[in-house]
C-alpha cells in the first residue's frame, strides 16, 4: 500500500524529531493499537524504546506467551514481561462488583508500569496507541454531560503523574488505516485481524468473584469456542466472541453420575464500532457442536448456554 508506505516514512521523521535521543516507555497490551504504535517507534528510535508488557493473569489461555514471544523474537524489540498476576488476583480476591474490579485493575496497572519506568532509570515520554476515534471521545460531548456506562482504563493520568510527554503516532489514524499500517510494518495478519480483548481481560467475563479456578476453567473453554469458530471459518465475520463463566452451577448427567458444575454462556456479536451490536446468527448445528465439545473437553462446566441479546439493550462484555 503506498499511502501507508509515505505514511510510514513520515510518521517515522516525526518520532524522530519529537523524540530526539530521549528514552520512550510504552505499555504493550498485545492489542492492534499498541502494537502497531510500538512497532513504528521501535523502527524510528530503535532501543531508546522499551516496552513493559503489564500482565495481570487475565489473559486468554497462551496468549501472553504469544504475545511477548512474537515482540521478542521477531521484532527483536526491548520488552519486559512484568508478571504480576500474583498481585491482580490477590487484590481482586472476594471482589464482584464490575466497577470495582475495573477500579482496582486499572489502579493496579498504572503502580506496576510506573514502578516498572522506575527500574529501568525513567523515561522521558511514554507512548500510545491513541486513535483519532479516541482524540475525538476525550472531547465532551456539546449539549449535555457524557454518561459512562463503564470505565475504560488506559494509561490516562500517567505522564502528567510521571513527567513525561506523550508520543502518539496513530493519533490521526482510525482503525482501519491503523491495520493498514501494522500490514505495512510486517506483523502477522492473524494478529492484526484479531477480536478487540478489554483490558480488565478475563476479570469481565466472570461475573461475581473471581478465583483462579474459575479462570482456569474459562481460559479452556474459551480456547475450545475460537478454535470451533476459526474451524468453521467464521472468525472474521464476527467483532468479538468470547466466553463468560457464570457464577452458578447446575446439575448434569455425565456416564451413571451426576455432575455438579459451572454453566457458561457463549457470547458473538457483529458491529461496526462496538457501540451497537447484533448477536451473531450461528446455525444450531454449530452451536451444539461447540456446547458438546466444551462439555467433553472443559472439566468443570457441564451446561452451555448462548447469550441472544443485542446492543442495546445489553452489552457486549457480561459485566
Ligand atoms: P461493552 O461491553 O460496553 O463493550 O458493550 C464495548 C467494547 O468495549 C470493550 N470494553 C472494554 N475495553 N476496558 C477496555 O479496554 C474496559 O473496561 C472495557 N469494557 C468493555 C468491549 O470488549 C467491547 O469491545
Amino acid at each position: 500500500d503506498w499511502t501507508m508506505g509515505a505514511y510510514r516514512e513520515e510518521a517515522i521523521k516525526r518520532i524522530r524529531a519529537q523524540v530526539g535521543d530521549g528514552k520512550v516507555i510504552c505499555a504493550l497490551s498485545g492489542g492492534v493499537d499498541s502494537s502497531v504504535a510500538a512497532v513504528l517507534i521501535h523502527e524510528a528510535i530503535g532501543d531508546q524504546l522499551t516496552c513493559v508488557y503489564v500482565d495481570h493473569g487475565l489473559m486468554r489461555k497462551g496468549e501472553s506467551a504469544q504475545v511477548v514471544g512474537m515482540f521478542r523474537e521477531h521484532y527483536n524489540l526491548p520488552l519486559i514481561h512484568a508478571d504480576e498476576s500474583e498481585l491482580f488476583l490477590g487484590k481482586l480476591e472476594g471482589v464482584s462488583d464490575p466497577e470495582t474490579k475495573r477500579k482496582i485493575i486499572g489502579g493496579l496497572f498504572i503502580d506496576v508500569f510506573e514502578r516498572h519506568a522506575q527500574e529501568m532509570g525513567g523515561a522521558d515520554f511514554l507512548a500510545q496507541g491513541t486513535l483519532y476515534p479516541d482524540v475525538i471521545e476525550s472531547v465532551s460531548f456539546s449539549g449535555g454531560p457524557s454518561v459512562t456506562i463503564k470505565s475504560h482504563h488506559n494509561v490516562g493520568g500517567l505522564p502528567e503523574r510521571m513527567n513525561m510527554q506523550l508520543v502518539e503516532p496513530l493519533r490521526e489514524l482510525f482503525k482501519d488505516e491503523v491495520r493498514a499500517l501494522g500490514r505495512e510494518l510486517g506483523l502477522p495478519p492473524s494478529f492484526i485481524g484479531r477480536h478487540p480483548f478489554p483490558g480488565p481481560g478475563l476479570a469481565i467475563r466472570c461475573p461475581g468473584e473471581i478465583t483462579r479456578a474459575k479462570l482456569d476453567i474459562l481460559r479452556e473453554a474459551d480456547a475450545v469456542y475460537i478454535d470451533q469458530i476459526r474451524k468453521h471459518g467464521l472468525y472474521d465475520d464476527i467483532w468479538q466472541a468470547f466466553v463468560a463463566i457464570l457464577p452458578v452451577r447446575t446439575v448434569g448427567v455425565m456416564g451413571d453420575g451426576r455432575t455438579y458444575d459451572y454453566a457458561c454462556a457463549l457470547r458473538a456479536v457483529t458491529s461496526v464500532d462496538g457501540m451497537t451490536a447484533d448477536y451473531y446468527p450461528f446455525s444450531h448445528e454449530f452451536l451444539g457442536e461447540t456446547a458438546t465439545r466444551i462439555i467433553n473437553e472443559v472439566p468443570g462446566i457441564n451446561r452451555v448456554t448462548y447469550d441472544i441479546t443485542s446492543k442495546p439493550p445489553g452489552t457486549i462484555e457480561w459485566e
